[in-house]
């Protein structure tokens, strides 16, 4: 458990750094935004809304403060840091190598403990655009 921490908090340290770098197009805090919300099409835009609606509680940020017993834990996010020990990216919307096949593929099959999503949980229209908000960084 401790290792899983460590990586935890050394993926994490990583992970904020190459968000800082990649940063390109924040002119000023109005448009700051990683993802370049400001741009983003309507697909994406519902994309990332799903995304935070279905997937964030497991797949978002580990907060740097949270301490152990203090909630705030993601269990995807922990878990692919584990799997991927910073080979990866632990937050899923960090990745710049995910397909929309492979995104479908985990919403609809799930894996380890992660659940399956139902058609009627996630709708294919949602999938979509989830699918295409997680795979954008591979155009
Ligand atoms: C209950 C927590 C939980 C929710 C909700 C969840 N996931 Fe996951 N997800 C996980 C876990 C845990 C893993 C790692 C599973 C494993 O180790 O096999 C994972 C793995 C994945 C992977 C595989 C990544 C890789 O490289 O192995 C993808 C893609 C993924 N999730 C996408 C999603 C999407 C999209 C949603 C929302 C529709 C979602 N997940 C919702 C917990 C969750």
């Amino acid at each position: 458990m401790r290792a899983g921490h460590a990586a935890v908090a050394a993926f994490a340290g990583l992970a904020l750094a190459a968000g800082v770098c990649g940063q390109e197009q924040s002119s000023s805090w109005t448009t700051f935004s990683p993802r370049g919300r400001e741009t983003a099409s309507p697909l994406l835009k519902r994309g990332e809304e799903a995304y935070q609606a279905r997937c964030n509680l497991c797949h978002g940020r580990v907060a740097q403060d949270v301490k152990p017993g203090m909630g705030g834990r993601m269990a995807g996010t922990e878990a692919l840091a584990i799997k991927y020990q910073g080979r990866k990216p632990a937050v899923l919307e960090d990745r710049t190598d995910l397909t929309a096949d492979e995104v479908e593929y985990y919403v609809r099959h799930g894996s380890g403990i992660m659940p399956f999503f139902r058609k009627t949980e996630v709708s294919e229209a949602d999938l979509d655009a989830i699918a295409a908000y997680l795979s954008r960084r591979r155009r």
